[in-house]
């Protein structure tokens, strides 16, 4: 199993209670030392050998790529895949590939990194792509596809809601061109978690996340529906869905846009680079 993003908070808490069911888990994180001090502490928490922490920045293409070859050298198959490793910027910032970081850390990383590790996830006898989203994406009224990258109108929360709506139609579009592939793709909101995705930069956020704050459970609790969907025989056929808590809920009106999944989808793979495999 993969967990992106598992130095903190709820990958952190996931990759750990995977650890403890006795799976192999590799934790891709950006930050080799924060990555192996969780392996570590993992290992010693759990009695499992069998986690690792591999590099891995999502927002960028050529680390995506390089961990994608290295993982499907080591290992000949990926039974689970978590695309969990998120952020919230307060001010807009530009990958090193030109491309506004909220969107590529989010979105577009998990497109990527499924996309590279299809082949694995192919030859496990029942793969599952479990993508980390929000409820947040329901502010959002619709998809600029004008302004993916938000450079008209940007604001922290408005860019984390429109990645993680763009991750619900990617989870949709992509479990109906899977359909025949025994892969099963879900979305999921955690719920409000206390973790470090909270940003203290800005006066009106600092508000909305000591307002969260009051109201949040712990990174423990925020992975159940991830651990849910990663592990439960009851989901073992559920694909193309979105969870709130262990149940199957809508997600909001625009994410079941068929012309705007595909045209999400169009974009994505146009920005990604990655020619028109499925
Ligand atoms: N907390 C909530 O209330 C809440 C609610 C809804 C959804 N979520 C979602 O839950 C997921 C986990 O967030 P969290 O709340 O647990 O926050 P968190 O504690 O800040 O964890 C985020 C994780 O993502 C990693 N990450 C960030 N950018 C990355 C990159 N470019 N490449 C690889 N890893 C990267 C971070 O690594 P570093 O240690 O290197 O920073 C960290 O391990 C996110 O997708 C978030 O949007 C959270």
């Amino acid at each position: 199993m993969i967990v992106t993003g598992a130095t903190s908070g709820i990958g952190r808490a996931a990759a750990e209670r995977l650890a403890r069911g006795g799976a192999t888990v590799v934790l891709a994180c950006r930050d080799a030392q924060k990555g192996d001090a969780a392996a570590v502490a993992i290992r010693a928490a759990t009695g499992n050998s069998a986690v690792r922490a591999m590099t891995c920045d999502v927002s960028s293409k050529e680390s995506i790529d390089a961990f994608a070859v290295e993982f499907q050298r080591r290992f000949d198959h990926l039974d689970v895949l978590v695309n969990n490793a998120g952020i919230m910027n307060p001010r807009r910032k530009l990958t090193p590939s030109g491309i506004e970081e909220t969107f590529a850390t989010n979105y577009l990383g998990a497109f990527i990194l499924t996309h590279a590790l299809l082949g694995a996830l192919r030859a496990s006898r029942q793969g599952r792509v479990i993508n980390v989203s929000s409820a947040g994406h329901r502010d959002l009224s619709r998809i600029p596809f004008d302004d993916l990258q938000l450079v008209q109108n940007y604001s922290g929360v408005r860019a984390y809601n429109l990645s993680k709506a763009a991750l619900i139609m990617f989870t949709y579009t992509l479990a109906e061109k899977l359909a025949d592939a025994r892969i099963t793709v879900n979305a999921l909101h955690p719920g409000i978690v206390r973790s470090n995705i909270w940003p203290g930069e800005l006066l009106y956020l600092r508000i909305g996340s000591a307002l969260c704050k009051l109201i949040a459970v712990s990174s423990d609790k925020g992975a159940d529906n991830t651990v849910y969907l990663a592990t439960s025989p009851e989901v073992a056929g559920v694909t193309g869905k979105y969870f709130h808590g262990l149940r199957e809920k809508r997600s909001s009106r625009i994410t079941y846009d068929r012309a705007g999944q595909q045209r999400l989808w169009d974009l994505s793979l146009e920005l990604a680079a990655i020619p028109a495999a499925l």
